[in-house]
């Protein structure tokens, strides 16, 4: 018996270490989509960016300024967001780091969103913000746990990679916090306006069925989002 239990461990450990997955592992896509193409002059991208020639990089390939002032409104949801990412800090390509500024006026949500390709590390400057993310529950995939904070100047919150989160601003002033991800490219998925301003939209059918509401109150759902 002892001999037999022997075996079988020693025959999974000779297993596991052929078909580990680290042994088998694809790299991480560095943007959302990727799409093959034999024809050279109509592809773009190679999982990143094209890298320039060593020799004619500069100090400001590796430099960006701005982040002393709020970036781009979403007068909706009362945010701001202020983006150094690959796409306008050539510098980062390959390092797998970008960092985010956001800002919230009170009552201002960045609305529940996932970052596919990074966890996120908060870290509040000014102002007082409700952060919180969803973690599947293991043993019931239809129940997820809350894991939130109340958060002040100083205060660290990270967000594991791909789960869904958001931040409010429950303080009686703006909020700025920055945001650093270990991406060069996090990407970012809007949870509501994904699903209800989808183009071309879901089927009402399916959202209602999702959603358990009535196909009236969907349609209501995408007037708001598009
Ligand atoms: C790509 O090129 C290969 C080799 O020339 C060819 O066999 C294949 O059909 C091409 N694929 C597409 C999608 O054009
Ligand atoms: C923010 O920084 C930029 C670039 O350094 C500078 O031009 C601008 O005056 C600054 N704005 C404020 C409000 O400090
Ligand atoms: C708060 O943020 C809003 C929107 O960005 C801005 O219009 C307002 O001036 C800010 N208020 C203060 C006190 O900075």
């Amino acid at each position: 018996m002892k001999m037999c239990g022997r075996g079988i461990t020693t025959t999974l450990a000779i297993l596991s270490f052929f078909f580990s997955p680290a042994y088998a592992y694809d790299l991480n896509p560095l943007q959302d989509i990727c799409v093959a193409i034999n024809d050279s002059k109509a592809s773009v991208l190679v999982n990143g960016k094209v890298c320039k020639d060593p020799k004619l990089a500069n100090a400001d390939d590796f430099f960006a300024s701005g982040l002393n002032v709020s970036g781009n409104a979403v007068p909706q949801f009362g945010f701001a967001v202020n983006i150094v990412d690959v796409n306008n800090m050539p510098g980062l390509n390959t390092l797998g780091i970008s960092i985010v500024r956001a800002d919230l006026e009170p009552q201002g949500l960045v609305p529940l969103h996932t970052h596919p390709r990074a966890s996120e590390l908060i870290t509040i400057l000014e102002g007082t913000i409700y952060a919180g993310f969803l973690a599947p529950d293991a043993a019931n995939v239809f129940k997820s746990r809350l894991f939130s904070k109340i958060m002040n100047p100083g205060d660290v919150f990270v967000i594991p990679q791909g789960l869904i989160h958001f931040q409010y601003n429950v303080g009686h002033k703006n909020a700025t916090l920055l945001a650093s991800f270990n991406s060069q490219n996090p990407g970012v998925v809007m949870i509501p306006s994904s699903i209800f301003a989808s183009d071309p939209p879901i089927l009402d059918d399916v959202l209602a069925k999702d959603f358990q509401l009535d196909k009236k109150v969907i349609k209501e759902l995408r007037k708001k989002f598009s």
